[in-house]
């Protein structure tokens, strides 16, 4: 197996953000990237070759014509995993949609064998970016499978504001992991992830939830994005988003959509929508829904016959709510909707470690619905911050116990790919 760091060749085109080119080569390095930089003739006039050369420890390739630059065209192209212009002007990109090849950089790009990703990272001018001719050249170049990377909106340094910004460097970053992963798990699979708590409402301005932050389901969310697929992320509607410029990108790129809930007939019913209108390979249920509807006994109800529980209770009188036990959203769930492969996340919280009540409660959890696979994790552990998530199966057999998010995801995968993937 090939244990050498992944190689990016990086051109810089002459903008105004060819600076950020110096940060992004500083970032790829420390990120154990090996890159290779080639300056647009244009791009000298905005940052030097030096500046480069010292940041990446190697040459770097200016001039079509200098005698050492000889075939450097193609034997770079060879070279390179993954090549990524960063900025790409109109200019350039103009140039490659028409096959035109002015200076080195340009004669690079068209030495493109198709075999390897290449990414282009606009940035220009709000008015330049969404001139028709910029905007059809964009589109040739996707057409022929270039991935051109989004210009999110922001002031330039024209002072004006728009869209035509390049990526940010972590955006750009988290772009290249993306497109260097390898497709081990047989590529795109669309995953819909439930995360975050319900709220239970007593009346119109109180509520019962619980304490889950919906974090294990946002990170498994990300690590499903950046295993190339795309994910569908039903999120409580007040969960802090712990992943936003990760986030930003992969919904700008069009494979996250957020969903947000709140009650737990909330959730069931956006659940169901997503499961009828998206084709789901794997639902992966990961949200703290509450156990209890509740039932209020108010001495406003003895009073007042006609009164509902959803006013606000009266702060001078007691009230009585009961907790009754709501079906599991699975069961209910997988009784309309027996579609694609379904894990369920078990959270049990005990004082001695007990396997033979961690099984007793993993089987509750297989026998409340149509259940694939179950991820069982412990109060205990997580708060000792020791967290492990064990896998079981419909035989309670314990298929893994992992320490890491990115493994469950890669679990479930590998487990879809092996049972599932045929029927489809
Ligand atoms: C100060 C300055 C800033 C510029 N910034 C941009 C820019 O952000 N995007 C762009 O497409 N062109 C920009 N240009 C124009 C390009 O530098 C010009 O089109 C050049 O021919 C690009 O050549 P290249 O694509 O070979 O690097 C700028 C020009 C100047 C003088």
């Amino acid at each position: 197996m090939e244990t050498r760091s992944p190689r990016i060749l990086l051109m810089v085109t002459g903008s105004i953000a060819s600076y950020k080119a110096l940060d992004l080569t500083s970032k790829l390095k420390q990120a154990q990237y090996e890159v290779r930089i080639v300056l647009s003739d244009a791009a000298t006039q905005f940052v030097t070759p030096l500046a480069f050369e010292a940041l990446s420890g190697h040459p770097t390739a200016c001039g079509l014509w200098d005698h050492q630059e000889r075939m450097r065209h193609i034997e770079w192209m060879r070279w390179a995993d993954l090549i990524l212009v960063a900025p790409a002007t109109a200019h350039f990109i103009g140039n490659l949609a028409q096959g035109k090849a002015p200076d080195l950089a340009g004669t690079m790009a068209l030495a493109h064998d198709f075999q390897k990703p290449f990414l282009i990272a606009p940035s220009m001018n709000p008015a330049m970016y969404q001139h028709p001719a910029i905007q059809h050249n964009l589109k040739q170049l996707k057409d022929w499978g270039l991935i051109v990377l989004p210009s999110p909106e922001g002031y330039m340094a024209c002072q004006e504001k728009g869209l035509g910004r390049m990526l940010d460097t972590e955006e750009i970053i988290e772009a290249i992991k993306q497109h260097l992963t390898p497709k081990a798990f047989g590529g795109t699979l669309n995953i819909c992830i439930t995360a975050g708590g319900t709220k239970v409402p007593i009346d119109d301005v109180r509520y019962i939830g619980n304490i889950s932050s919906g974090k294990t389901g946002q990170t498994l969310a990300l690590e499903a994005l950046r295993q190339n697929n795309v994910v569908h992320l039903l999120l409580s509607s007040d969960a802090k988003i712990f992943y936003p410029s990760e986030f930003q990108y992969y919904q700008r790129l069009e494979r996250l959509k957020i969903i947000p809930f709140t009650t737990p007939q909330d959730l069931e019913e956006q659940l169901l929508r997503q499961l009828h209108n998206q084709k789901h390979n794997v639902l992966i249920q990961a949200a703290a829904i509450s156990d209890f509807d509740i039932d209020v006994k108010s001495h406003d109800q003895e009073e007042n016959p006609s009164f509902t529980c959803y006013h606000k209770l009266s702060s001078h009188k007691s009230h009585n709510l009961v907790l009754k036990p709501r079906e599991k959203t699975l069961a209910k769930i997988t009784k309309q909707n027996q579609e694609g492969m379904v894990v369920a996340f078990k959270l049990t919280s005990l004082p001695v470690w007990d396997w033979d009540y961690v099984k007793q409660e993993v089987s509750r959890v297989f026998n409340s619905g149509h259940i694939d696979l179950v991820v069982h994790n412990d109060w205990q552990e997580i708060s000792q911050n020791n967290p492990k998530w064990r896998i079981f199966n419909h035989n309670l057999e314990l298929l893994s116990e992992l320490t890491r998010p990115s493994e469950i995801v890669h679990s479930i995968v590998g487990y879809y790919n092996s049972n599932f993937k045929r029927r489809d």
